[in-house]
């Protein structure tokens, strides 16, 4: 099946969309945010390169594969409107956060220092959390929570006002790193990450943005967004293979930002003594990589482009809408999501019931949900008392009759 990504397409045509997700014929698929149904292009894109990697060998089927794989650079500064130059392929959206906040805080000359603040949001993902805290320790940063508005998104103004404190006699340091992630794995929140950017930007603020749940479920523009560095995943809602993810990082940033673990793809070792770090983002990335799901996961951004990724947006969130407002009729349902603006992450509770006994009753019937547990949103589902939670995130290839099916399911719980 050959992909055609020149040509965005509105609205979006469901029929087809399913007619190429072989996975829709097996299972009501709700886990978008933790791992969506593979379209056919990218099943055939992997499958196309592990084949010639057993027939001709794993180097000489990259050599051979050469062309394809450096495309995947083109794609994705395509989806993210950046420079093939900006973009390093990793293994998972950590690898490629752990990456950039590493190289933020051991900057020559300007990485972490004692008293130094790190300003988060609320949503923040643990993988994040637990490298602040490690941070913390090492070098006397402190890590701060951005409190969040009355909708539950990040605010704006308290952000304003914290930036501002900085140094100004007080006894708050310099703000080191605004760390956010746009939109959280608990929930339907979408954070004002191109707000944040904004003030991040005056106020020469390196920025990183956690865009796991973000890249390929609604449209990205870094320029916008204003980030330093984002990371993503492959396998969420841009429906690419697992082990795929990556990183952006401002161009700016290539003159001094140094990987905290660098080998010889990523630096040249040209004398004895000394290496030459690559010009580009490329530097980030680590010599031995899975070919196969790096050529797979440009598939899925050019199969995400072939739709257009507002067409996508306007049917996930149209869905995850209809989703919410029949899971609310419910007796003794609670949609638990916040925000101004929803996205296609729906998260519910049931009276009397857990949610892991849910997700396991509904995949009984075909129905694949997932739970989302304090543990992965601590600040958040402490600040909002709660353990676990429902996650339902449909896709724009989910049917409305899935939605209902769903709906009747958690019903006859
Ligand atoms: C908001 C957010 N950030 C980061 C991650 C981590 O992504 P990965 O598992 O690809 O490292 C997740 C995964 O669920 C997530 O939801």
């Amino acid at each position: 099946m050959s992909i055609d990504a020149a040509r965005p397409r509105a609205p979006i045509d469901v029929m087809r969309a399913r007619a190429e997700t072989p996975g829709t014929r097996h299972v009501a698929h709700f886990n978008n945010a933790g791992a969506a149904l593979l379209p056919q292009p990218v099943l055939d894109a992997v499958a196309e390169h592990q084949e010639l990697e057993a027939r001709i060998g794993g180097y000489e089927a990259e050599a051979r594969n050469g062309a394809k794989l450096e495309a995947v650079y083109d794609s994705i500064a395509r989806l993210l409107s950046c420079d093939r130059t900006e973009i390093a392929l990793v293994e998972s959206a950590t690898a490629a956060w752990d990456m950039a906040f590493n190289a933020v805080a051991s900057l020559p000359g300007g990485g972490f220092r004692p008293g130094d603040r790190i300003l988060t949001a609320r949503a923040e993902y643990s993988a994040n959390i637990i490298p602040f805290l490690q941070a913390a320790r090492r070098t006397g940063v402190t890590v701060e929570v951005i409190p969040s508005d009355e909708t539950g998104q990040t605010s704006v103004d308290a952000l304003e006002a914290m930036v501002a404190e900085s140094g100004q006699g007080r006894g708050t340091g310099r703000v080191a790193l605004i760390a956010i992630t746009h939109i959280p794995t608990n929930g339907g929140l979408v954070n004002p990450a191109a707000a944040i950017g904004r003030v991040a930007r005056r106020h020469g603020i390196p920025y990183l943005l956690d865009a796991c749940q973000t890249v390929g479920q609604i449209p990205v523009d870094v320029e916008d967004l204003g980030c330093d560095f984002l990371s993503a995943t492959g396998r969420k809602f841009l429906r690419g293979p697992r082990g795929t993810g990556f990183l952006y990082v401002r161009k700016d940033w290539l003159d001094r930002i140094e990987p905290h673990t660098l080998d010889h793809s990523g630096a040249a070792l040209v004398a004895a003594d000394r290496y030459e770090m690559r010009p580009d983002a490329r530097r980030f990335e680590l010599w031995e990589c899975n070919v196969a799901a790096r050529i797979g996961l440009g598939a899925a951004v050019d199969y995400a482009l072939s739709w257009g990724l507002e067409a996508i947006r306007d049917r996930a969130f149209g869905l995850a809408e209809t989703l919410r407002r029949r899971l609310a009729e419910l007796p003794g349902v609670t949609v638990r999501d916040l925000g101004a603006e929803r996205c296609a992450i729906v998260t519910f509770t049931v009276d009397g019931r857990e949610p892991r006994a849910i997700k396991e009753a509904l995949g009984g019937q075909g129905i694949n949900v997932s739970v989302s547990s304090a543990a992965s949103t601590r600040f958040d589902m402490d600040a909002r008392g709660l353990t676990d939670l429902v996650r339902a995130s449909p896709h724009y290839y989910n049917s409305e009759e899935e939605v209902e099916r769903l709906v009747t399911a958690v019903r006859g719980e």
